[in-house]
């Protein structure tokens, strides 16, 4: 027993040690197999010895039933929002107020990337995880610790004396692994998110941790709440005990002697936000010293040593010229907008989601129309709207069809789905999607497998299928 009790803490300590490693620094020292090895032998210990499973063992990250509701949680000290601003005036403005303030106390700023997730907040308690909650209105947020216990970033004990940590910061899904998650959802049928703000909220909002837990989310903290037994000078000097800890940390942040160093920062982030694994919606400016926090104080909803600007939105005025509609590898039917091709956000345009006929409709996009399209939360392009104005009267509505443009089969839609459906096995369309499909890099990665080499191996009838 002893010697179990002795081997099950080294082993939850090992894996806390390489799960660290794996998901915050991204330099693992083992494999995955070696991993797996000691994680079963966690799993086959804790079989035999149920009494010695502890609550952050790594095995214990996805919980059990789902919950009915959600439990609240009390954040004892508020979660604020900030005040945005738009402009490099208003941000010139920010620094004359808060000197008006602070009169000749010296102060330096951070500016930190913003990240567009959804806001929440981890308590440790004694070093281990007892709560997550989000913000709700501030003061009482939904309890979504189960949820949150499935984000392999985020650690289920810290190393610290501290007899309360609260941290803070945003989860979000990744936007590589938004597009992937969209292309599964899509497969199944399934409407999928917008952007991977909503699909990070909705899968906070599930009841069963298990469905959250086949869902790329990933935790990044930049603030905190409560802190019993722990103090800061500086909030670089957070920031830096956050990764001590073990959390994901904004991966660049700038810290700034003044004001002009703060614009400069803001430039520079603008000119990098595209490359963040997560989205970024504008630039956080904070004073640095944490005991001018008291002094500067806060107003109703946001303190007044930080503040937000939020970058503008990047959107392209372009012409539809056509809309045609991609048969999916499970054989659903997207209707894609394809426009004059225009820049955006560092890439080429040639593709719009519709996501479906109903969004079609209720934009009222027509072939030939002048749109606005946007990287809907800088992901998927999209098109956000019709220019009205500029219509000439020869533009002209879509309509769905009613057959699958590839093979003919008739469009379905199956019960409880949204989209419509070619469900002939043999279509062509869908033979090539799904040897695209076997040959990603996610998959079998055949790098020679591309799109016109599936097209040509489908057309000519070598193979149509993955066993060919
Ligand atoms: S600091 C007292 N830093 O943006 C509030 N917030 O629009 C302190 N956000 O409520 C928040 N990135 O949910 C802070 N680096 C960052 C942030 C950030 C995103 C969110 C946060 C905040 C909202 C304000």
């Amino acid at each position: 027993m002893k010697q179990a009790e002795q081997r099950i803490l080294e082993l939850c300590k090992a894996l806390d040690h390489h799960n660290r490693l794996y998901y915050i620094e991204a330099t693992p020292e083992i494999s995955d197999f070696e991993y797996d090895k000691l994680y079963r032998e966690l799993v086959d210990l804790e079989a035999e010895h149920p009494e010695l499973v502890t609550p952050d063992s790594p095995t214990q990250r996805v919980g059990g039933e789902p919950l009915t509701a959600f439990e609240h949680v009390a954040h004892a000290v508020p979660m604020m929002s900030l005040d945005n601003t738009y402009t490099r005036d208003e941000v010139r403005d920010l620094d004359t107020s808060l000197r008006k303030l602070l009169g000749d106390t010296p102060f330096t700023y951070v500016v930190e990337p913003k990240v567009d997730g959804v806001a929440f907040s981890l308590r440790y308690e004694d070093g281990h995880l007892v709560t997550a909650g989000t913000r709700g209105d501030g003061t009482r947020g939904d309890d979504v610790t189960a949820n949150v216990r499935t984000i392999n970033s985020v650690p289920l004990r810290i190393e610290t004396d501290a007899e309360v940590v609260e941290v803070r910061g945003e989860v979000y899904m990744p936007k590589a692994a938004f597009l992937a998650f969209t292309e599964r959802q899509v497969a199944e049928g399934k409407d999928p998110f917008k952007n991977p703000r909503n699909a990070t909220a909705g899968s906070l909002k599930q009841l069963d941790p298990r469905i959250v837990a086949t869902r790329p989310l990933d935790a990044v903290l930049y603030g905190h709440g409560q802190l019993d037994g722990a103090g800061f000078d500086s909030h670089d000097q957070f920031l830096r005990q956050l990764k001590t800890w073990g959390f994901r940390t904004v991966p660049r942040y700038w810290t700034c002697a003044g004001i002009d160093d703060v614009l400069a920062a803001i430039d520079e982030l603008e000119t990098m936000r595209h490359d963040f694994p997560f989205e970024i919606d504008g630039a956080v400016v904070k004073v640095n010293e944490v005991e001018l926090y008291a002094t500067l104080g806060s107003t109703a909803k946001s303190p007044r040593w930080a503040k937000a600007f939020k970058y503008p939105p990047e959107q392209a005025e372009t012409t539809v010229r056509e809309i045609t509609v991609q048969v999916g590898r499970t054989g659903v039917l997207t209707p894609v907008a394809e426009p004059e091709p225009v820049f955006l956000s560092g890439s080429e345009i040639k593709r719009a989601t519709l996501h479906n006929a109903d969004d079609i409709e209720r934009k009222d996009i027509r072939v030939g129309d002048r749109v606005l399209i946007e990287k809907a939360g800088e992901v998927i392009p999209a098109v956000i709207c019709v220019i009205k104005e500029k219509r000439a009267g020869n533009e002209t509505p879509f309509k769905m069809p009613e057959v699958c443009p590839a093979c003919g089969e008739a469009a379905t839609k199956r019960e409880g789905e949204v989209a419509l459906r070619c469900e002939n096995l043999q279509c062509p369309a869908q033979s090539v999607r799904l040897l695209r499909h076997l040959a990603a890099r996610n998959c079998l990665d055949i790098e020679a497998l591309g799109d016109i080499v599936a097209e040509k191996l489908v057309e000519s009838g070598l193979a149509t299928s993955p066993l060919d």
